[in-house]
């Protein structure tokens, strides 16, 4: 795809209807000649929109109008280029543990969960959320999660996790200011309750701070996923990951991942991690297919918002 159709995919399949500013930011960038030839002179990996927006979020400048974005991206170019060289989408969503739940309450408890690409880890405390699947809630506390759920039977009980471990190829700490603020600076501009929702994501990791370590999904799984205590079942797991992972390493993780004890739960969009047998995908928005073992089980949001269960 070329760097416009990016943008405009991104504009239509993603932050329509989720974000209004995005939506309008990437449409224009799509057909704004002046910043395409500035976003071509960064890597492949580095011209993503949501590393733009979020880049400019964070020194500050203006993501509401297009035209005031253009003006300081263009002006500002040296600084924002030198921050997307160095930077990652690195966005934690703590709601998608609303999409993982289902899956980790049906398995064999207790659980050592492991993922990779764990960014700062929040995603490693879903028995410690409360979450809300319609009228169904489930567990106390902060941060709640709400999940529109459609053809689920919503668990009955919060999973027990005995362990938690995070794999990633650069660890954020929650307990470090300058982390925060960049995963603040990816929260989209209007999703107030996600701000909140990291706040009280990071209050709990801060709490009891997940073992979470510098390296990749490949080389340094199969390490980590020796220190899991014998008696748990090892899930093994990744959301929105695998669309920073070059093909050839893609295929590699899943020959590793299907190698382990325990289970593999993904969460990954399906022309990143294809799978046969997939009903026909909702219309409009883009969507994630949630899976174990590679088994398809439901199209979800990137966020965590919602999901329609197909699977058993
Ligand atoms: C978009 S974030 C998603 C974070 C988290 N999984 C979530 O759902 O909130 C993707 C994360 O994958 C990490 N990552 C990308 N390639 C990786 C690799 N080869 N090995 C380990 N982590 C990787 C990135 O550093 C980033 O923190």
């Amino acid at each position: 795809m070329t760097i416009a159709a990016d943008y405009a995919d991104f504009g239509v399949g993603e932050a329509r209807d989720v974000s209004p500013a995005y939506e309008r930011l990437a449409l224009a960038v799509a057909d704004d000649d002046e910043l395409l030839a500035l976003l071509g002179t960064l890597p492949a990996a580095k011209r993503q929109p949501n590393l733009l927006f979020g880049v400019v979020r964070l020194l500050g400048g203006p993501v509401e109008d297009p035209a005031e974005f253009h003006d300081y991206a263009v002006a500002n170019w040296p600084l924002v280029a030198a921050e997307m060289r160095v930077r990652a989408t690195q966005t934690n969503e703590a709601g998608r543990c609303a999409l993982l739940l289902p899956v980790l309450a049906g398995l064999p408890q207790p659980l050592a969960l492991l993922e990779v690409g764990a960014s700062a880890g929040l995603c490693l405390y879903p028995d410690r959320y409360a979450y809300r699947y319609g009228d169904h809630l489930l567990g106390t506390g902060e941060p709640v999660l709400d999940c529109a759920a459609t053809g689920l039977t919503p668990p009955a009980r919060l999973p027990e996790v005995v362990w938690r471990a995070g794999l990633d190829l650069n660890p954020l700490r929650v307990g470090d200011p300058a982390d925060i603020a960049w995963l603040d600076a990816v929260i989209w501009p209007e999703h107030a309750h996600r701000r909140a929702r990291l706040r009280a994501a990071a209050a709990v990791a801060a709490a009891e701070p997940p073992l979470l370590l510098r390296g990749d999904l490949v080389d340094d799984l199969p390490a980590l996923a020796g220190q899991a205590p014998a008696g748990a079942t090892l899930v093994v797991f990744h959301s929105s990951v695998l669309y920073q992972v070059p093909a050839s390493r893609r295929t590699a993780f899943v020959h590793l991942v299907r190698g382990l004890p325990g289970h593999w739960i993904s969460n990954e969009a399906p022309e990143v991690l294809p799978h046969d047998d997939l009903p026909e995908p909702p219309g409009g928005a883009r969507h994630n297919v949630l899976a174990l073992d590679g088994r398809p089980l439901a199209w979800t949001r990137g966020h965590g918002q919602s999901m329609i269960w197909f699977g058993d």
